[in-house]
């Protein structure tokens, strides 16, 4: 067992990390202690670091996504064992406490956010994966989202009638990117968005269809894309503002429905628009049903059998704890298909 664990506290808000020692934590029931090997930045690290979302109690231990290998597990845990290869969505946003954040050496994970990984396949790869399917997943497939059918990992017989299609803003990004691959995993077509650049990128990952985001023709695009399937439901991976106003024309366009957003729900949505939040904790907490969906029967098969790739694909800034400020600086600066990442 190790006896040192190394952290990038966050001390006061709007402050640089502070390198120093952390307790390794002890797993309770249904959790597991991992010792990272790779850890990916999330826009909501900076947000915190830099007061946008508030950041909770200081100091603490930020980070949300970690791949590594389990060093002990706690009371209940009977499908992992020391040893074990996994991806895991930290749980600190949840419980402020230091041993569940992910900037550090080892972190306490709850099993309901772990999946094996397989043995060929990186941990600064796997890492990329984490909190972006818990998004990903909680927007398509929670009854009070969009409800969509679950995905399956092995390939779903070609569906018959109408074939159903999704709408995913921003399928470059991290979140889009898991959209993307859980909702042709559960057999819908996808239609999204892009810059050109990352086109191969959305296509690699299922879309059917990808138009360019910054087109002036893109609600019409969309539109006429979306007209051509049955429709089953909008995801905004971005949502900013221009970005929910956007799908929600499609929406109106299309005679309404649904929309999972990823931030808060901006005004003047047409009426006939339901735009709905996600938080991606959630699926730690109140939806462990779907979590155990997700990481415990779909991702593990689905990695080994390459259903779901590790994407956008990672960029390693460094190796160590002391590299996680510049990590966070650099996702802070934009990123483009792109998950930046810190090995330790
Ligand atoms: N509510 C939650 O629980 C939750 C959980 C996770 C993330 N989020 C939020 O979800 C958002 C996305 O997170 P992320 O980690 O997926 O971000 P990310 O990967 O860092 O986003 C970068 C990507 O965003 C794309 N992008 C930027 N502006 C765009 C626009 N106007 N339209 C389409 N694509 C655009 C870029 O695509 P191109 O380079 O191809 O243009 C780029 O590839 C963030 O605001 C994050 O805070 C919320």
């Amino acid at each position: 067992m190790a006896e040192t664990n190394q952290a990038a506290w966050l001390k006061e808000a709007k402050q640089n990390f502070v390198i120093g020692p952390a307790e390794i934590g002890k797993p309770a029931k249904d959790e597991v202690l991992v010792r990272n090997h790779a850890i990916a930045i999330n826009p909501v690290d900076h947000a915190q670091q830099s007061g946008i979302f508030p950041p909770g109690p200081l100091p603490r231990i930020l980070g949300n996504d970690i791949a590594g290998e389990i060093i002990d597990v706690g009371e209940g845990v009977t499908q992992f064992r020391k040893g074990d290869r996994v991806l895991g969505h930290c749980t600190a946003l949840n419980t402020d406490e230091a041993k569940h954040g992910g900037f550090q050496e080892y972190t306490v994970v709850p099993t309901v956010g772990c999946a094996a990984i397989p043995e060929d396949m990186k941990y600064e790869d796997a890492c990329v994966l984490p909190l972006a399917i818990s998004t990903a997943a909680l927007g398509l497939f929670h009854k009070e989202q969009l409800g969509l059918r679950l995905p399956q990992a092995e390939q779903r017989e070609p569906l018959t009638g109408d074939t159903e299609a999704v709408l995913i803003w921003g399928g470059s990004s991290s979140v889009g990117s898991a959209a993307i691959q859980l909702a042709v995993a559960a057999g819908y077509a996808v239609v999204t968005t892009s810059s050109p650049r990352n086109y191969i990128l959305c296509k690699s990952l299922g879309a059917n269809e990808v138009f360019d985001r910054a087109s002036l023709s893109i609600v019409g695009d969309l539109t006429s894309a979306m007209q051509r399937y049955k429709f089953a439901g909008a995801f905004d991976a971005i949502s900013t503002r221009d970005t929910q106003l956007n799908v929600a024309q499609v929406l109106a366009q299309l005679g309404g429905g649904r929309i999972a957003l990823t931030l808060p729900v901006t005004p003047d949505i047409p009426a006939t628009v339901d735009a709905r939040m996600i938080y991606a904790a959630f699926i730690l907490s109140q939806d462990k049903a779907l979590g155990k969906e997700i990481y415990g029967d779909f991702l593990p098969a689905a990695l080994k059998n390459g259903r779901i790739k590790p994407a956008p694909k990672s960029d390693v800034v460094g190796h160590g704890v002391e590299h996680i400020q510049a990590a966070v600086d650099k996702l802070r600066a934009g990123v483009s298909g792109s998950k930046v990442v810190v090995t330790l």
